[in-house]
């Protein structure tokens, strides 16, 4: 099971700290678990572990395994909850290195997670001959980025299989019933998935919106769910022993002790997307109303070498949380060199595992004797499973702490603002008004 420790915190908080937060605490606890706070038709992620439909998740391993048959390449089309969950989970599992590596699954390509034409090409190219299967994901099914590239995407799917077979090769993950994609997809015939109404973006790694691309993929969804659901349980108790609670109590008594940033990281590379998510989940869930932690990641030991500078004699104004996985797969030894012109023999024998633990070790005394506090999220290994129970984790601590602070953890009625004057000045009809005022002030 997950568990959360924290490192030498009685230089930073008063041993109370915990216990102080008691009375906010439960009443966060029963906001989430009896919908009885701010944003409580969006929490339907809350008990999704469990509760999810399951006929769907019959179709969604169907689809997978038939894009797994079909298909070399699949490309996801979605941004920012529409996207990272799926990514952060596919790098950890599979590898960032997945597409490169020899499989009999199909490569994931990601689009309409930015606007760049260049990068849309090289995708374009990578396909080549490619069989290849397009996942757009949107819920909302009218955000720019996706619809446009979902354009591109259809486009040379139809071009390449006429638009009968093209058909069969699109699956749409959006709204139930509402949406620019619904109605499209439902006027073709496209296999259509539901992003539920009351799970949020960045709550929606657990859905469709997730499953089908991890599906393709081949990873065990079942057992990602079914960790996912351990971690439910977990989270029902409403007291310290809980682990969400134990880590949305340090933030927050972290945060009003004046460290406004939390920086989130592990010593392996495959965990970064998954640090992208959770930046999205904790920033979109908490940075409203003038407040809120920021989040901010890192990648040890790659960044020791150069934010590591900031970390250990910067502003003192954040704290750290690692995520450690224990044992990797490989066990890679260091080889004896007898000329030892490197000087590495003392290490000669010992493992990656042992010298990247010292690492860990070493930092881990030098940031906090910095005035760095720092928090561990121990997980007991890289499956899937301990992969859901971390997810949920997040997700639960992240509910908690948002009620901590007193906002609402289910809006974020600051991604709108961008979204409407971009409409505005590529003149969307309905928004011609905003878009003189704005044309105006540039
Ligand atoms: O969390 C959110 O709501 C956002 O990040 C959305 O997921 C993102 O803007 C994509 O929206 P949609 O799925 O409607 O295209």
């Amino acid at each position: 099971m997950l568990t959360v420790k924290a490192f030498q915190m009685d230089s930073f908080l008063p041993a109370t700290y915990a216990t102080d937060l008691l009375p906010q605490m439960e009443i966060a606890q029963g906001h989430l678990q009896n919908g009885t706070g701010a944003g409580n038709d969006f929490i339907g992620w809350v008990t999704l572990p469990q509760d999810y439909d399951k006929a769907e998740f019959a179709r969604i391993q169907a689809s997978a395994a038939k894009i797994r048959s079909d298909s070399k390449a699949l490309v996801v089309i979605g941004i920012g909850g529409s996207y990272l969950g799926a990514r952060g989970v596919i790098d950890f599992l599979c590898s960032p290195n997945y597409n490169l590596k020899k499989k009999d699954t199909p490569n994931i390509y990601y689009m309409g997670n930015g606007l760049d034409a260049d990068a849309m090409e090289e995708v374009m190219e990578l396909i080549g001959d490619d069989d290849f299967s397009i996942n757009v994901i949107s819920k909302s099914g009218t955000t720019t980025e996706p619809a446009v590239a979902f354009r591109f995407f259809r486009k040379m799917l139809q071009d390449k299989y006429g638009a009968e077979e093209a058909k069969g090769r699109i699956y749409a993950t959006t709204d139930k019933a509402r949406g620019a994609l619904k109605s499209l997809a439902d006027s073709q015939g496209w296999e259509t998935f539901v992003v539920p109404d009351d799970v949020g973006g960045r709550y929606s790694v657990l859905t469709a919106v997730g499953l089908l691309p991890i599906a393709a993929t081949g990873v065990n969804i079942e057992d990602l769910m079914a960790g996912a659901a351990s971690m439910m349980e977990t989270c029902k108790d409403g007291s310290l022993a809980n682990p969400a609670w134990q880590y949305a109590a340090l933030r927050f008594a972290l945060y009003t002790a004046g460290k406004p940033i939390e920086v989130l990281g592990a010593y392996d590379p495959a965990f970064r997307f998954m640090t992208e998510w959770w930046k999205q989940l904790y920033g979109e869930s908490e940075g409203k109303d003038g407040k809120g932690i920021f989040p901010a990641s890192v990648e040890f030991t790659a960044d020791l070498h150069s934010m590591g500078q900031y970390i250990q004699d910067g502003c003192r104004i954040m704290f750290e949380t690692m995520v450690r996985m224990g044992a990797s797969k490989a066990e890679k030894l260091v080889p004896l060199d007898e000329a030892d012109g490197d000087g590495l023999n003392f290490l000669a024998g010992k493992s990656m595992d042992f010298i990247r633990d010292k690492a860990m070790e070493g930092t881990l005394l030098a940031h906090t004797t910095g005035k760095v506090p720092n928090i561990i999220v121990q997980m007991d290994g890289k499956t899937p499973y301990d992969l859901g129970q971390m997810i949920y984790f997040f997700e639960y601590a992240c509910g908690i702490s948002g009620y901590l602070l007193d906002v609402n953890p289910f809006d974020q009625p600051g991604v709108e603002a961008y979204k409407k004057n971009m409409f505005a000045l590529l003149g969307k009809p309905g928004y011609e008004e905003l878009r003189a005022e704005l044309e105006a002030q540039l």
